[in-house]
C-alpha cells in the first residue's frame, strides 16, 4: 500500500490544529494533513473546546497556502463545510445540513464543526491557513450539558461508519477545495445556500456590543448571513467575525 507522507496519523495529541500549525511554521507542504484518534485539548470557534474522545470521531486538520488576501481566506470555512457535506454524502450516504457558518447538523443537532486558523507572514499576507474538522462518529458519551445539542452519526442512524472511509473522502474533498479555490466559488456558494439550515430561522447575534434578534434571510456572495432584524433593519454578519445562534435552542 502506498502511504502519502503528507498524511500524518497520531494516536493522541492536544489539538491537530495546534500540531499542524507547528509543522506549517517549519515549512510543511501545502496539503499536509494531520489526523488523530483522540485529542486532549480539542478546540472550537470562539475559544470553546471540542470534545474529542478517543476512537469516537474524526479529528483532522489540513494545511492550505491560498494565494489571496487574508480577508478572503475566511471564506475557506464555508468552502470546507461544503467539502465535509460532500464527503459524508459519499462515505455514509447521509445528507447533512450546514448551520451558518461552520457547524454540520444532523437531526437538528450538532454533528461537527470547522475551525479555520490563519497565520500571517511578516509582510501581512497569508503565511498559511489551518483548516480543522471535527465530526462525531460515535462511541463516546456526551456530557449532560451537550446532550441536547450534540449528536453523532451512530446516535442518528444506529450505524457504525468507518472513520477511515470518511477520512479518505474528506481528504479528497479538501484536495478539491485547494484545486477549485478561488475560481470555482459559484458551485460552493450554490451548495452552501441550498443546504444552509439557518435560512428562514429566528437568530440572535451581537454586533458592536449590542444584541439583536431577527430572521436569517439570505447568504450573500461572500458567504455572509443577512438577517432582517425585528425592527425591519438589515444586518450582514460576516463569517469571520460574528456568530448567529438559534433563538430557541441549538438550531
Ligand atoms: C467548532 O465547532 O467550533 C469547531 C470545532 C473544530 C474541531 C476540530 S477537531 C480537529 C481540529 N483540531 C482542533 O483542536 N479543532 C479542530
Amino acid at each position: 500500500m502506498l502511504r502519502d507522507p503528507r498524511v500524518i496519523c497520531l494516536d493522541r495529541v492536544d489539538s491537530t490544529n495546534t500540531y499542524l500549525r507547528r509543522l506549517a511554521e517549519d515549512g510543511a507542504a501545502e496539503g499536509t494533513v494531520v489526523i488523530a484518534d483522540g485529542q486532549t485539548a480539542g478546540r472550537g470557534r470562539m475559544g470553546r473546546g471540542f470534545l474529542s474522545a478517543p476512537g469516537a470521531g474524526i479529528y483532522m486538520s489540513a494545511l492550505m497556502r491560498p494565494r489571496c488576501a487574508p480577508e478572503d481566506a475566511a471564506r475557506l470555512t464555508a468552502w470546507t463545510a461544503v467539502a465535509v457535506r460532500r464527503a459524508l454524502l459519499e462515505s455514509c450516504g447521509l445528507a447533512v445540513g450546514i448551520k451558518w457558518v461552520n457547524d454540520m447538523v444532523l437531526g437538528g443537532k450538532k454533528l461537527g464543526g470547522i475551525l479555520t486558523e490563519l497565520c500571517l507572514d511578516s509582510a501581512g499576507g497569508i503565511g498559511f491557513v489551518v483548516v480543522g474538522i471535527g465530526i462525531n462518529v460515535g462511541g463516546g458519551r456526551f456530557p449532560e450539558e451537550l446532550k441536547g445539542v450534540a449528536t453523532s452519526l451512530l446516535e442518528q442512524t444506529g450505524r457504525r461508519f468507518s472513520r477511515c472511509r470518511i477520512a479518505s473522502c474528506l481528504i479528497r474533498e479538501l484536495d478539491a477545495v485547494r484545486r477549485d479555490w478561488p475560481g470555482g466559488e459559484a458551485e460552493y456558494l450554490r451548495e452552501y445556500r441550498d443546504n444552509c439550515v439557518t435560512l428562514g430561522r429566528r437568530v440572535s447575534f451581537v454586533t458592536g456590543g449590542a444584541e439583536s434578534t431577527g430572521t436569517a434571510e439570505s447568504i450573500d456572495g461572500a458567504f455572509a448571513l443577512t438577517v432582517r432584524r425585528d425592527d425591519g433593519s438589515a444586518a450582514t454578519l460576516s463569517s469571520g467575525e460574528v456568530s448567529a445562534r438559534g433563538l430557541y435552542g441549538y438550531m
